[in-house]
Order: C-alpha cells, then sequence, then structure tokens
C-alpha cells in the first residue's frame, strides 16, 4: 500500500522498494523514486508546465546512510532539538520509502517554495497526482515535523483526494477506518 505510515513511531521498515529514476527534466540531479510515484510526479510537472509552471524535484529516495549524515548534519550543526523538528532519523524516513519528494518552483531553492508562484498551484492540486503536503503549518504537533511547504508525500489518488477534502495529516487519515 503506498499510503503507509512512516513516521517518529513508525520506522521504515519492510516497503518493498520499486525505484525508478526520475526524467532529468523533472529534477536538478540524478533521483530515484518509487515508480508509481515518479509516473505521478512526472505527469503533474507536466501539466504544471503547461500552465507556465516549473516544478523541479530535489530530494527523492535516500538510503540509510545517507538518511543518517543529514540527520547527524543537522544535529551537529543546530543542536538536537532543532535537528529532531526537521530531519527524520535514519530508520525513520519518508525518504526512505521512496514515496517523499522536496520540490523547488522557479525561484529555485526549494527552501523558499511557499515563496514561489508555483506554491498555490501544487498546494491545491498535488492530491490529483496523488501527492499530499505531508507536513502542514499547525499540525506540528500531529506529524512531529516543522512546517515543510516542500516536501510531498505519494499515497494514491483516493487517499490523497480525501485528505485534501477533509484537510488531515496522514497520521489522522491511518486513524479512520479508511
Ligand atoms: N525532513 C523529513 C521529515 C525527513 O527527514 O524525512
Ligand atoms: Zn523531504
Amino acid at each position: 500500500m503506498k499510503d503507509i505510515l512512516i513516521n517518529k513511531d513508525n520506522s521504515f521498515e519492510n516497503y518493498q522498494l520499486d525505484l525508478v529514476k526520475l526524467n532529468n527534466l523533472y529534477c536538478n540531479k540524478e533521483i530515484y523514486l518509487d515508480k508509481e510515484a515518479a509516473l505521478s510526479f512526472e505527469n503533474m510537472c507536466n501539466d504544471a508546465f503547461k500552465l507556465n509552471k516549473n516544478i523541479k524535484g530535489v530530494s527523492g529516495y535516500r538510503n540509510y546512510e545517507y538518511q543518517k549524515k543529514l540527520f547527524e548534519y543537522y544535529s551537529d550543526t543546530y543542536g538536537l532539538d532543532y535537528a529532531l523538528k526537521c530531519s527524520a532519523k535514519p530508520g525513520y524516513s519518508e525518504h526512505q520509502s521512496g514515496l517523499a519528494i522536496d520540490i523547488m518552483g522557479s525561484n529555485m531553492d526549494y527552501n523558499k517554495f511557499e515563496d514561489s508562484e508555483e506554491f498555490n498551484w501544487v498546494s491545491s492540486n498535488c492530491y490529483k497526482y496523488g501527492f499530499i503536503l505531508r507536513y502542514p503549518k499547525g499540525r506540528e504537533e500531529i506529524t512531529g515535523f516543522k512546517y515543510e511547504p516542500w516536501h510531498y508525500r505519494y499515497i494514491g489518488i483516493d487517499a490523497a483526494t480525501y485528505i485534501y477534502q477533509n484537510n488531515l495529516t496522514l497520521e489522522e487519515y491511518k486513524k479512520t477506518d479508511k
């Protein structure tokens, strides 16, 4: 199932990786994603492009070692408290499943994605392609992470539509009987 819950309490375990390389048009470096997520992401980028919007992936699949390095970087640079709010510990990142992608818009800075002209379009249309904004503003207590306007998670169109229409997080969705 693409809607598996990976968070601080649910490690990335036996999810069957099915990775493909993302088309170069839609990323700024070599990025691998879950096959179904990649196809859908490419469709979303393509439709956005027709509306003069330029979306590119900046980080997709990460292996354990890479996630470990990232977490240690944040912890060593900004302290453990901050690291825990913005980076998953190795073994607990959605990026290890290939189902999550960080994106940037035409201002070319994923950290400033919210200020890009693409952000509004992506945040209100991504559910049609099976993606959700995974760490929304004001839901930090539920998701465990600070607001990340750049991080999108593929869960499939039905689940993403339900989450979007009911303004839920994945944590809340998984508690419904859907
Ligand atoms: N930034 C997200 C929470 C991650 O490290 O997976
Ligand atoms: Zn991310």
